[in-house]
């Protein structure tokens, strides 16, 4: 089936959905499926953070949560195009991401920031060494039996105060995303519902300062989920 991205909309949630089977090993089948597409994915989300104020308030107000100084890591950061925005409102971030085509995206359309290859299953920072992590979109395709396995990665690596945004898509189906874009790979997107999700984010040890859902624009198919968490401080010795 052709590709057809909806009009004013190129996000992962605009493809059109087949059913196929995916890859067995999903890290392997994401990290195929994100160097496959990368720039088409970079070129199309571009200018998305400009038409979608919403995604931009949410972020900003993260940017003044952490505040200036220390460390954040946008986890899955993609083309860069959230690490880029994070970084103008003065955060000392750096991106992750398994896909060696999506770092090569980022790296060029961010060339002041650092990018890493790696899995946010098993994050290369030393414990409680970032005063932010962000997982924007990017927690979509982790099996929902690895999300307690992941909300403990990203409670291990933040600061005790240090501030967790995620976003993903609502709903309780995964949808199949078959040849994007002409390309021969697929994949599964997750849809979560943020209850479930807030509820393994405080059994990992987080408390959950916020979330929000916003109805579908410019073509998405689902609601859009943020929620903004914190590892809680350390009591007083
Ligand atoms: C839908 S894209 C979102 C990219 C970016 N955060 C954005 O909002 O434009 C999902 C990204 O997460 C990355 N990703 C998925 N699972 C990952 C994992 N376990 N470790 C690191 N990156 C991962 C993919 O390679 C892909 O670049």
């Amino acid at each position: 089936m052709t590709p057809t991205p909806n009009a004013g909309s190129t996000t992962p949630d605009s493809f059109s959905a087949t059913p196929s089977p995916t890859p067995p090993n999903p890290t392997s089948a994401t990290r195929a499926f994100y160097d496959a597409i990368a720039e088409d994915y970079a070129e199309r989300n571009r200018d998305e953070l400009a038409a979608k104020p919403l995604e931009r308030a949410v972020l900003g107000a993260y940017a003044e949560l952490v505040g200036a100084g220390g460390r954040v890591a946008d986890l899955g950061c993609g083309p860069g195009r959230v690490t880029g925005f994070l970084g103008a409102r003065g955060l000392d971030v750096c991106g992750l991401d398994l896909s060696e085509s999506m770092l090569a995206v980022a790296r060029r359309e961010n060339p002041a920031i650092r990018f890493e290859r790696g899995s946010m299953l098993e994050l290369d920072f030393a414990d409680g060494s970032l005063a932010g992590a962000v997982s924007f979109y990017s927690s979509i395709h982790t099996p929902v039996e690895n999300l307690p396995a992941l909300f403990a990665e990203f409670h291990r690596v933040l600061a005790p105060g240090g501030h967790l945004l995620l976003a993903f898509q609502v709903g309780d189906e995964p949808r199949h995303f078959d040849r994007p874009w002409g390309h021969p790979v697929a994949l599964d997107f997750e849809r979560r519902r943020p209850e479930r999700m807030a509820e393994l984010l405080t059994a990992a040890g987080f408390a959950v300062l916020w979330h929000t859902v916003r109805e579908p624009v410019l073509g998405e198919s689902t609601p859009h989920a943020f929620l903004i968490a914190r590892r809680p401080a350390a009591p007083d010795s």
